[in-house]
């Protein structure tokens, strides 16, 4: 049995991350399963979900950084037993995410390395697209809705992105301009990607 791919796209809040998951796995078909995280249907992913929603709900800076992995712990052995499976699965963010939105918030001692540590020993993706848009967040229906959606945060996460790509070394991820695509030239771009690493034979990678 040749091992599914795992296939990952990171970006901003509202960048069509969701929208070009759904487009991957409806083009790779019954072999595809999409995860996205936060998994806000577990219990760790139902307090995430609460601080997410719920702006008096509040918690250590910490705390909520170490939810997010364990979100991520929760499913890891169900992701790799649908890779063993022959299963591709494509993530809606994932690493990336936990490191560059905590580390973010500026506080001190959670830097880049602090950030990533709990998240040491889970699958690595085989490829990694990550969305990258200009300014063109705030046009988008229903943002501002949840804790990290403003515009002045999602800036420090795009540039917190960069340093964590600086010091996360993937030479698997690709960077997506997506401002000013439409979904349709987004996918034409990212499709020609996905197959180059669905036909290729890989050995399993963790971080
Ligand atoms: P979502 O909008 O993709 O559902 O993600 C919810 C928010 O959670 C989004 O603002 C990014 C943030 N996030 C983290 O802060 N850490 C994480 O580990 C993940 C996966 C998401
Ligand atoms: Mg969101």
């Amino acid at each position: 049995m040749v091992r599914g791919k795992l296939i990952l796209i990171e970006g901003l809040d509202r960048t069509g991350k969701s929208t070009q998951c759904e487009n991957v796995v409806n083009a790779l078909g019954n072999d595809a399963v999409l995860i996205k995280f936060p998994d806000r249907t577990t219990k760790i992913g139902q307090l995430i979900n609460q601080y997410l929603t719920d702006k008096d709900f509040e918690l250590p800076a910490q705390s909520i950084h170490l939810l997010f992995s364990a979100n991520r712990w929760e499913l890891k052995e169900e992701i790799h037993s649908m890779l063993k499976a022959g299963k591709h699965v494509v993530l809606d963010r994932y690493v990336y995410s936990g490191v560059a939105y905590s580390a973010a918030k500026g506080i001190q001692g959670m830097d880049i390395s602090w950030c990533f540590n709990p998240d040491k020993g889970l699958l690595k993706p085989d490829l990694t697209l990550f969305f990258s848009n200009s300014s063109n967040m705030r046009d988008r229906e229903g943002f501002g809705e949840e804790r990290y959606e403003k515009v002045e945060f999602q800036r420090q996460v795009r540039d917190t992105f960069f340093n964590v790509f600086d010091q996360i070394k993937d030479s698997n991820r690709i960077v997506i301009d997506v401002s000013d695509k439409s979904i349709d030239e987004v996918f034409s771009e990212i499709k020609p990607l996905i197959h180059d690493v669905i036909n290729k034979e890989l050995g399993e990678c963790v971080y």
